[in-house]
């Protein structure tokens, strides 16, 4: 189970709000606790088994331009040739809803900070339901480009809407599936926009939102220390995609 749902977050009282963040961070330290139980039911389940057969799943964050989509492609070649099964999907996105919801979040009108959280948070619920969820119980592996720390760091703190609001959000709506393991793509918010391609609507509001998603990110790496972990951006993918691939054999 990627499970966290119950304790802390639904035993608040209707409009409570978790204000202290260590609050949040004991949550995910008893995410961990969870991880580390399961590692080990599974090996004593299968104690032949060749490599770890417990299901990972892992994203990817970063600015647009961090270069954490071609990290999420190079993890999901290197686990497949190890054998493993790999569902490689995407945020927002990845699912008939999420490609929608993308074109109104992407392409569509401007909207309130509120209305962006939703539209995030309901296609991260569908693609949650139909294809993570899914995946892992079949015991195969996923590795999605962006999921809900994206929304923690855009909407929750760029756009001051709250870590904690935006949690509760995200937790409810994708009934507490969290990843095991989170990389933050790290590199400078104007080499970033030097290096991406594209322009969508969150892009064009220019730098000023992407430092301050940047520092958005640092924050919730040290709010979230045994999930998060932040990478350097500013070296050969390689040599990062090596890094990567060591910190996934440590949860071994
Ligand atoms: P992006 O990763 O740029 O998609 P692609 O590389 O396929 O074009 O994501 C699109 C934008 O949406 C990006 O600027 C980040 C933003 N975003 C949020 O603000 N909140 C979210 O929850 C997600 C998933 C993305």
């Amino acid at each position: 189970m990627h499970t966290c749902l119950g304790g802390n977050v639904l035993a608040l009282a209707p409009g409570e709000v978790v204000e202290d963040v260590h609050l949040v961070a004991a949550r995910d330290e008893c995410i961990d606790d969870m991880r580390a139980d399961e590692a080990r039911a599974s090996s004593d389940d299968r104690p032949h088994a060749p490599y770890r057969t417990a299901a990972v799943f892992v994203t990817f964050e970063g600015l647009d331009g961090s270069g954490k989509t071609t990290q999420a492609e190079l993890l999901a070649e290197a686990l497949r040739a190890e054998g493993r099964d790999v569902v490689s999907t995407r945020e927002p996105g990845g699912t008939p809803l999420g490609e929608e919801v993308r074109r109104l979040l992407l392409e569509g009108v401007e909207m309130s900070p509120w209305a962006e959280a939703a539209l995030f948070t309901a296609a991260r619920a569908e693609l949650a339901a139909t294809v993570i969820a899914p995946a892992l119980a079949a015991g195969r592996d996923v590795v999605c480009d962006r999921y809900l720390d994206s929304s923690l760091a855009y909407q929750g703190l760029a756009r001051g809407l709250g870590v904690e609001r935006v949690l509760m959000l995200n937790l409810n709506a994708t009934e507490g599936l969290l990843p095991d393991l989170t990389f933050v793509v790290l590199i400078d918010p104007e080499v970033a926009a030097r290096r991406s391609t594209g322009s969508d609507r969150i892009e064009r509001e220019g730098l000023e939102l992407q430092r301050k998603v940047d520092a958005a990110y640092r924050e919730l790496a040290s709010m979230f220390p045994n999930r998060i972990t932040t990478v350097d951006g500013n070296r050969p993918p390689e040599v990062i995609a090596e890094e990567i691939r060591e910190r996934l054999r440590e949860l071994s």
